[in-house]
């Protein structure tokens, strides 16, 4: 069984043309990478070409969808959708040569997302979900992991940014999660993939300060259609105001909104 809907279509193949273009870069990166001139300029453009690869795709098929993408910024049109688009999320593992990247795009409805995908081109592995019909990877249903016991759990972060005004309070959140756990947090470099790896149960939890809406929009439905909550670090719905998201099984959500507020 597959998402078969029209825009999971174009979505799919939005991010197959792009994901031609990242894994040939990827290539020149990783040659780059071990050469004397080292990757430079040249990689600081692959943000924008896959961002325009992708725009130019979306407005083909939906030309009067409006756009928020993180290099160019808002395109607004007359419309009740906005694609909302990171052409590549993990950027910093991309330009280092880390397989571990992801195309991330949310379609957002009258304030709602209503179908996302994050493909990691490198793996080809493609998470897709649409509102109503549950998520998917590579055409395989997927859902949260059913771990109750917090201790037990894989959980997952990232940053804080060397600028990040609550750095301190990051760094405290942090120490507070690594008492609880066995196995030792997970930072992964990517805000999108640590979202689709909720979703299909490869990480029990995830909590992140200061992301923006590029970063979680496509993981938030992925999410939510795969069974799991994602809710601010208060426990309500205000992730993109406040800029603070924890996604996570039902089973350890609400563990995870009072370790945060301890
Ligand atoms: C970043 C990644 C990273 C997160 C940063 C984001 P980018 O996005 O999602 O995991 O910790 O806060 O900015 O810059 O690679 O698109
Ligand atoms: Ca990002
Ligand atoms: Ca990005």
């Amino acid at each position: 069984m597959k998402l078969n809907s029209a825009n999971i279509n174009v979505l799919v193949k939005t991010c197959r043309k792009a994901a031609k273009v990242l894994i040939r870069d990827f290539g020149e990166i990783e040659k780059l990478q071990v050469s004397v001139k080292g990757p430079g300029d040249f990689v600081s453009s692959s943000d924008k070409n896959v961002e325009k690869i992708i725009i130019d795709e979306l407005n083909k098929a939906r030309p009067n969808y409006s756009i928020l993408s993180e290099e160019i910024g808002s395109i607004n049109k007359d419309s009740e959708f906005k694609w909302i688009i990171d052409p590549i999320d993990g950027t910093a593992n991309f330009l280092h040569g880390v397989p571990h990247f992801a195309i991330s795009i949310g379609l957002e409805k009258n304030n709602e997302i209503v179908c996302g995908i994050i493909y990691d081109p490198i793996k080809d592995e493609m998470f897709t979900a649409e509102k109503g019909s549950g998520s998917y990877l590579n055409n395989q249903r997927i859902r949260v992991s059913n771990r109750s016991s917090l201790k037990d759990c894989i959980i997952f972060t990232g940053g804080p940014r060397q600028n990040l005004k609550d750095k301190e309070v990051a760094i405290d959140e942090y120490k507070k999660f690594s008492s609880l756990v066995n196995i030792p947090i997970r930072k992964m470099g990517s805000a999108a993939l640590d979202m689709a790896y909720v979703a299909a149960g490869r990480c029990d939890g995830f909590w992140q300060r200061n992301l923006n809406f590029w970063d979680i929009a496509a993981g938030i439905i992925l999410i939510k259609e795969a069974g799991g909550i994602v809710k601010d670090f208060k426990g309500k719905d205000d992730y993109i105001e406040n800029q603070t998201i924890l996604a996570a099984n039902s089973k350890i959500n609400t563990e995870m909104v009072k370790i945060l507020n301890s």
